[in-house]
């Protein structure tokens, strides 16, 4: 069988068909638990699935990805091969961008707190800072002269406007940490200042809403007060700019049966706002669209071996051997991730999957109709692959798990387990004995 048809049967909810237990019995073999496991295929596909529902309606436009989501090199490498660029929040990021052969003009560096070196090291690599504040403006100015040469610069505009989804990824509310607020004349000040600045050349404007918005509508009146201030720019202050980003933040479906926005759908729905804006405007900027979820999520599972299973007097619990070490979406946004019982076909029962973290907010799936498994059995939890990885950490001196890719019939390592002796990998020799 081929190692996709495995991962689509557990995605389409029949990890019990032999495809898909030979598949998880050999690539836990192989490579242990708990592991995550990619599908390029997948990812080819919601790139495809993004080009073909921006290319054809957006003549000037440029698609990003989101590097936070998954900064694997092997991952990053698989959506530049799809023509996109890459969006970064930090040097580490850069350095990804760059590893994966990236060229520094084409990245984009966003963050509401940039440190001194992270700013060099983006005017070094010619990469085009997305400004947070005056503060970090004058920041990048007084940089590019020491440095002699001319720093590139948007602006992250806080447009505040609520895209309706949870409380800790809604960025783009007036009361969020982010941006430069549109309101108020705040914006215009801000563009007014960099023009005047030393060593600045100001090339576009950038929003970003929040993640895992399902509706069109907080994208459609971002875009219409986006288009309105440019025109402002333009007919005040004589500024013509080269691009307009309204961010990333394409939701998907993380139950059966849901169907949320396609980007079909949001590129319809932004298309005849964009066309009657650049009308008035009387030139057309690019459009950038920079996703990180939309792309990785849905190919990436996380991969666990039960421990053992136990029945108190309230609860079932199915005690696993991945946690908020390696999972942490559940417990920090109380997100749900769909788990699949490999190999099990009895009548579901109402359990809880536990995470091997000594907290009592270590509960991975609470409350869940499944099949009950046993100890040794195999379960997976699917749409891992953004934010999963990227947020996964060492807590409980555990090594952080591997991470394979299948590609067709071959499954590659794109980054070992980790090891017990990299735990201490940084602390002074006597510390260790060593
Ligand atoms: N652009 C900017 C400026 C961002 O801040 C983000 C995400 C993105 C693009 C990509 O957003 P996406 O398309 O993936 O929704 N850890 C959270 C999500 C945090 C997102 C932070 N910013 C989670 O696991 O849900």
């Amino acid at each position: 069988v081929s190692l996709r048809e495995g991962l689509l049967r557990a995605r389409a909810g029949e990890a019990d068909h032999p495809a898909a237990v030979a598949v998880f019995s050999l690539l836990a073999k192989e490579h242990g638990t708990p592991l995550y496991v990619y599908d390029a295929e997948t990812i080819r596909e919601q790139a495809r699935a993004l080009t073909a529902a921006f290319v054809p309606r957006f003549p000037r436009l440029k698609l990003r990805y989101a590097l936070k989501a998954n900064t694997n090199v092997h991952i990053v490498r698989l959506l530049l091969a799809e023509g996109l660029s890459p969006e970064v929040v930090s040097e580490g990021e850069i350095r990804a961008a760059l590893l994966a052969g990236a060229r520094g003009a084409d990245v984009l560096f966003t963050s509401s707190s940039k440190s001194p070196s992270e700013i060099d090291f983006a005017l070094r690599h010619d990469v085009l800072l997305n400004v947070d504040n005056l503060d970090e403006l004058a920041q990048a100015s007084a940089a590019a002269t020491r440095l002699g040469t001319t720093a590139r610069v948007s602006f992250r505009i806080n447009p505040g406007v609520d895209p309706d989804t949870l409380h800790q990824i809604n960025t783009g509310i007036a009361e969020s940490k982010f941006g430069v607020h549109l309101d108020g004349g705040i914006a215009r000040a801000a563009y007014e200042t960099a023009t005047r600045l030393p060593g600045l050349s100001v090339t576009g404007i950038h929003c970003h809403l929040g993640s895992q918005i399902t509706e069109t509508a907080g994208y459609e009146e971002t875009a219409r007060k986006m288009l309105a201030f440019v025109r402002e720019l333009k007919e005040e202050l004589g500024l013509r700019l080269s691009f307009v980003d309204l961010g990333g933040g394409l939701g998907i479906p993380f139950r059966d049966g849901e169907s949320v926005m396609s980007p079909e759908r949001l590129a319809d729905a932004l298309k005849p706002i964009w066309e009657e804006e650049v009308a008035r405007l009387g030139y057309e900027p690019e459009l950038w669209i920079e996703p990180g979820r939309f792309l990785v999520a849905q190919s990436g599972l996380m991969v666990a071996r039960v421990n053992s299973v136990k029945t108190t007097p309230v609860k079932t619990f199915v005690n696993v051997d991945a946690g908020f070490n390696t999972l942490l979406r559940p417990a920090m946004y109380g997100a749900e991730h769909r788990v699949r019982v490999v190999g099990k076909s009895t009548p579901p029962m109402v359990l809880d999957v536990a995470g091997d973290v000594c907290e009592t907010g270590d509960i991975l799936a609470a409350d869940r109709s499944l099949p009950r498994p046993e100890a040794g059995d195999l379960v997976a939890f699917l749409d891992a692959g953004a934010y999963g990885f990227a947020m996964a950490s060492e807590y409980n001196a555990r090594p952080l798990p591997a991470e394979v890719l299948v590609d067709g019939d071959t499954a590659r390592v794109i980054r070992r387990r980790g090891t017990f002796e990299e735990l201490h990998r940084s602390e002074p020799a006597g510390a260790t004995g060593r």
